[in-house]
């Protein structure tokens, strides 16, 4: 009840369209178990975070992938086509994307909401971005936004989730929901956090402007190419060398980076936002390997 009215007060929303949950990956969970059964369209747009696909699965799902271009944008006629032809009853929307940092147009996301389907954005890196679409929520009943303490607040062992759902979507979520599923340690940081906004509204304007600067500094490396990034990471695709090969040079030099071993991503690197002297280490070991 308290950790609802702070989430209330800090997206100005109204308490009764806000659920809690153990993280956002709990309430993905949650919505599939809703609207999910054996055989039904769960409709994901890789490469992006895996839990969509994972948890639709479990649920007997039918995951249909709608890929992202190259530069990880949507294909928008190919999502329309892929809802007309499978009638999915959820798609999954993540922006800023994981693992690359894009966000969703808002002209994208109006053409989606006339759509058939449950659309479902996840917002897990928003204040990164400083954009998001959660009040859009009051007007759309097929639209659910989550977001989480994990990223911005650095809570993510504490496991504080939250979504923003309509209300003739919320009253179906208090159905299956577990009554504790917040444990008491993750509620009351979530709510210290939201009393001290303002040091972590300046954590997060320190992190956007370091990854500012590391983008500047990853385009001096002929091997890299990084993409834009609205979240607190940069993907880079990697350039004539193994991905693989650089992410285990790096790791030999104490810098550890992200490899995913996926479709669309085997030639790419993720890299964390960190202080400014962690880019400098990243970027000395870049020089050296
Ligand atoms: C896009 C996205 N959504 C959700 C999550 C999970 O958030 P939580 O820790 O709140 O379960 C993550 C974590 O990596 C993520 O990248």
């Amino acid at each position: 009840h308290a950790l609802r009215e702070a989430i209330s007060a800090y997206i100005d929303m109204p308490k009764g369209m806000i659920l809690a949950g153990n993280g956002a990956d709990e309430l993905i969970d949650l919505i599939l178990r809703v609207f999910v059964g054996p055989g039904d369209g769960v409709l994901n747009c890789p490469p992006t975070f895996g839990m969509y696909a994972f948890d639709g699965a479990l649920q007997g799902g039918r995951v249909i992938e709608v890929p992202r271009g190259d530069d990880f944008s949507l294909d928008v006629e190919a999502i329309e086509a892929a809802v007309e032809r499978e009638r999915p009853k959820v798609l999954f929307l993540t922006s800023p994307n994981n693992p690359d940092g894009s966000l969703t147009p808002d002209e994208t996301l109006l053409r989606l909401l006339r759509l058939p389907v449950v659309i479902v954005v996840d917002e897990a890196y928003a204040e990164f971005a400083g954009h998001s679409v959660i009040q859009w929520v009051r007007d759309y009943p097929n639209l659910i936004v989550l977001r989480t303490f994990s990223k911005w607040a650095g809570l993510a062992g504490l496991r504080v989730g939250y979504g923003a759902f309509p209300e003739n979507i919320i009253q179906h979520l208090w159905k299956i929901k577990q009554p504790y599923n917040v444990n008491v340690a993750g509620a009351a940081a979530a709510i210290a956090s939201l009393e001290d906004v303002a040091y972590l509204r300046a954590n997060v304007a320190k992190i956007v402007a370091e990854r500012e600067r590391m983008a500047e500094e990853l385009t001096r490396f002929d091997f890299l190419r990084p993409y834009p990034s609205r979240a607190n990471f940069i993907l880079c695709r990697v350039i004539g060398r193994n991905a693989r090969e650089l992410r285990d040079a790096l790791e030999a030099r104490g810098v550890l980076v992200r490899y995913f071993n996926k479709p669309g991503l085997t030639d790419c690197i993720r890299i964390s936002v960190g202080r400014p002297e962690h880019t400098d280490r990243l970027v000395e070991a870049l020089a050296r390997v």
